[in-house]
């Protein structure tokens, strides 16, 4: 049996989706572990475009698709999505997409607190998507939130709801000065929820218990990127779970002994979307033709993506925190066409040279990249699919990373396209 947990190793946006898409052909059940609806998985196949928030990227693939304890839900996206899929011609059955009955709910009253204190923030907000997120996991941690096996319980819901809602409400009026939630309406609108996904929700962790012990390989999809990790992130400009491999069993509800490899995807270069420093970023003509080219537009927000060059430095915390034993490389054919391409290799704070990726957000907002300059290529490398048919300079650099970070790749993307990839060694086989 393989289990294989899939992590971005940067600020998210790596191209998850489509490498989760792409390995899922080899998987039986595919599990997400955190975040919700803040999440934009791409999946391109047969030229047609799916971007999926909650469901995880096995749904393509036919697979088995779980939605772990550690995610937040927002059930109007799920139901949205699953009708979308549906009306694609994808199975969405009942045993196609389980949800955890210990996953939480976000409530109307978690998004708007969320976009009301964004609002309010002005220049010191963190640049959330504005799903209810944060506000989600507040709950879950001050142990006032709602699971979904209290959704399946109308009396045990409503007592719940209205004894959190007066709280909520006298927050949002009289401190954010936004509109209250109304008790009856949430109440009809998660009723019928309700009845839509209970036929879904299940016992998450004894699922994948019981494919385990019967052979069955799964595939834990991350969301987000380590940087944005609650813990190892760049705080306060974060989310509000962990994103890090490590969460994938407390996210699903298995041990660690059952996890046998790690995979970290990295963009070729770098982005953000969001406040927050990012000390390689680029303010020139090149920042904007990696933009361009790579269409980086966020998935959920359609906020134009910040770009810069790829940071080794991030790239060697992430293989620490995250425990990585191998490297996909997203968009190598968005850098293309450059005459030179760079590597952030270390930083130095006030003359020093560091070597590892600081906590303070003061220290990284002033650190310098040292930057190492490789020469670009100029072919289209997106049909290319034997990394010995890439030209020199692109497989310099691919090495160039993998040998920094002492990291095997075992994937390269060279186009949004399940079939625009090269496969080196493929976890799975
Ligand atoms: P995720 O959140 O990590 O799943 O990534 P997103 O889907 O938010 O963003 C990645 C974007 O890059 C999507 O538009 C993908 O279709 C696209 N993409 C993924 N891999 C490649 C690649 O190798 N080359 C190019 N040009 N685009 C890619
Ligand atoms: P995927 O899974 C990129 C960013 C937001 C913001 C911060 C906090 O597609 O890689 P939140 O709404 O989570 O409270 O926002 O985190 N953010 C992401 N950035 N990709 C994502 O997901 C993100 N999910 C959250 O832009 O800066
Ligand atoms: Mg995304």
């Amino acid at each position: 049996m393989s289990n294989i947990v899939i992590v971005g190793t940067q600020w998210g946006d790596e191209g998850k989706g489509k490498i989760v898409d792409l390995l899922a052909e080899y998987v039986d059940i595919v599990v997400r572990f955190q975040g919700g609806n803040n999440a934009g998985h791409t999946m391109v196949v047969n030229g047609e475009q799916f971007i999926s928030h909650i469901v995880p990227s096995g749904i393509l693939q036919g697979k088995t698709c779980l939605i772990g304890n550690g995610m937040v839900v927002d059930p109007a996206v799920l139901l949205e999505e699953i009708d979308y899929l549906g009306s694609m011609g994808i199975d969405v059955g009942t045993d196609k997409i389980k949800i955890s009955e210990k996953a939480h709910l976000i409530m109307p009253h978690h998004k708007q607190i969320d976009i009301a204190r964004e609002n309010m923030n002005g220049n010191t907000k963190i640049g959330t998507t504005g799903r209810g997120i944060g506000p989600c996991y507040e709950d879950k941690a001050a142990r006032t939130g709602i699971r979904f096996t209290e959704l399946l319980d109308q009396k045990v819901f409503s007592e719940k709801l209205s004894a959190v809602l007066e709280e909520k409400n006298f927050y949002i009026k009289n401190f954010l000065n936004a509109e209250i939630i109304e008790l009856n309406r949430i109440i009809d609108q998660y009723n019928s929820y309700a009845e839509r996904l209970a036929p879904h929700v299940a016992n998450v962790s004894v699922l994948i218990d019981r494919a385990g012990k019967a052979g069955k390989h799964v595939l834990f999809e991350g969301a987000q990127g380590t940087h944005l990790d609650i813990d190892h992130g760049t705080y306060p400009y974060v989310t509000s779970s962990n994103t890090v491999a490590g969460n994938a069993c407390c996210g699903a509800g298995i041990g660690p002994q059952e996890i046998s490899g790690v995979i970290g995807i990295v963009k070729a270069y770098t982005t953000r979307v969001g406040e927050g420093p990012f000390p390689t970023e680029l303010f020139d003509e090149t920042g904007d033709k990696i933009q361009k080219k790579g269409a980086e537009f966020g998935a959920t927000t359609g906020r134009k993506r910040r770009c810069g060059w790829i940071d080794i430095v991030m790239l060697r915390n992430s293989v620490r925190l995250n425990g990585l034993s191998g490297l996909v490389i997203t968009k190598l054919d968005v850098l293309g066409g450059l005459e030179s391409i760079r590597l952030c290799v270390d930083y130095t704070y006030k003359g020093e040279i560091l070597h590892d990726f600081p906590a303070s957000l003061k220290v990284l907002a002033e650190c310098e990249p040292v930057f190492e300059t490789m020469p670009g290529w100029s072919e289209d490398i997106s049909n290319i699919r034997q990394t010995e048919d890439l030209p020199e300079n692109a497989r310099n650099y691919i090495n160039r990373i993998s040998k920094l970070v002492e990291v095997p790749i075992c994937i390269v993307s060279v186009g949004p396209g399940r079939d625009e990839t090269i496969v080196i060694n493929n976890p799975f086989l």
